[in-house]
């Protein structure tokens, strides 16, 4: 069968993880795709030595992987709005499909990057976006697909709960962490992101749109971070027997969707609540399935190569097949337009 051709736009932490997960794990990849996967081009201002790209055909504009002829998925991974968002659209214009594990391009511009997608039959992946390595959008769009969703609640920004946990075990001071989370490659280009809960309210957006299948409303969600917790609000919650945890819940109500990211205290014996360091954990409560918890590393590298590459597999996988047979960007084939609660 014919090799899929991928071109990668980035080539900061996400970008060198998901070139050496393509390349470290090719033959694992090519029987699980059931067709070989070549990385045709990268596109990137500046090489990153934690990527060895001396064999590959590297360009400083990644406007060119976007029009390149040969390339049928277009990786982002530069982050940020304006350039993102231009790029994607660009690569949809060409007829490309797009991996990107940009929450806030989709929480914000989602709606109309899904209609240009629609309008050329291509498909636009993003499970990397939400929870790094946790599949929680296939999880929420296929596993948990017969289920009307009651509410989902978690940690879902892995540098938060780190500054949380190392404030708490270690006593250490808040903007310690974060420049540790910052060179650890866990935090947001602009770290306020992570801080004030937009980060998670991002994601919160997208999983609740996939949730309940209504349409991606990022403005309607109460937004909380954690810049203004102390070592002292941890120690005497610690002291009280809770953990301060930074949430992100949704939930169905009579009068609409509820959305919410804010600190939360969550008693120590809670699963949850033992969820520390980088890792994030996320709760889904099904009609039908009832209680579920996925949990794993919300942030760095590798996870969230893990979840690109997965993204780059299933669309290698239907590439041939008609825009039809593959799952709408939401999950749903109609969506609903129940309000979200302002
Ligand atoms: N800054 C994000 C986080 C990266 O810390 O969760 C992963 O989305």
């Amino acid at each position: 069968m014919k090799a899929v051709k991928v071109g990668i736009c980035g080539l900061g932490t996400v970008g060198s993880g998901t070139f050496n997960v393509l390349t470290g794990n090719a033959q694992e990849i090519t029987r699980r795709a059931g067709r070989e996967i070549i990385i045709q081009q990268v596109g990137s201002r500046r090489d990153n030595p934690a990527a060895d790209t001396s064999n590959t055909d590297v360009t400083r504009d990644i406007f060119d992987v976007a029009t390149n002829p040969e390339i049928d998925i277009v990786v982002e991974l530069i982050g940020g709005y304006d350039v993102a968002k231009k790029l994607v659209l660009l690569a949809i214009e060409n007829g490309k499909h797009v991996v990107t594990a940009n929450k806030a391009l989709i929480a914000e511009h989602g709606t109309e990057i899904f209609a240009a997608a629609e309008a050329k039959g291509v498909s636009v992946m993003y499970e990397a976006g939400i929870a790094g390595g946790i599949p929680i959008v296939k999880a929420l769009r296929e596993g948990l697909a017969g289920n009307k969703i009651n509410w989902l609640a978690g940690i879902i920004n892995g540098t938060g709960n780190f500054i949380l946990t190392e404030m708490r075990d270690k006593g250490r001071d808040f903007a310690d962490v974060l420049k540790e989370a910052q060179e650890l490659g866990y935090a947001e280009a602009d770290p306020t992101f992570d801080v004030e809960g937009i980060d998670a309210a991002h994601k919160l957006t997208i999983l609740s749109s996939i949730a309940y299948g209504i349409p991606l409303q990022f403005e309607n969600c109460f937004c909380e971070g954690i810049g203004g917790i102390t070592p002292e609000d941890v120690q005497y919650a610690e002291e009280l027997g809770y953990r301060i945890k930074h949430l992100g819940v949704s939930s169905r109500t009579a009068r609409g969707i509820d959305l919410r990211v804010h600190p939360t205290l969550i008693p120590e014996k809670r699963s949850i609540a033992k969820i520390d360091g980088v890792l994030n954990a996320i709760m889904v409560n099904g009609d039908a399935v009832g209680d579920t918890l996925f949990s794993g590393p919300g942030a760095g590298a590798g996870p969230t190569a893990s979840a690109v590459v997965a993204d780059i597999i299933d669309l290698a996988r239907l590439i041939d097949a008609p825009a039809s047979s593959r799952v709408h960007h939401l999950g749903y084939k109609q969506v609903d337009d129940t309000k979200v609660l302002p």
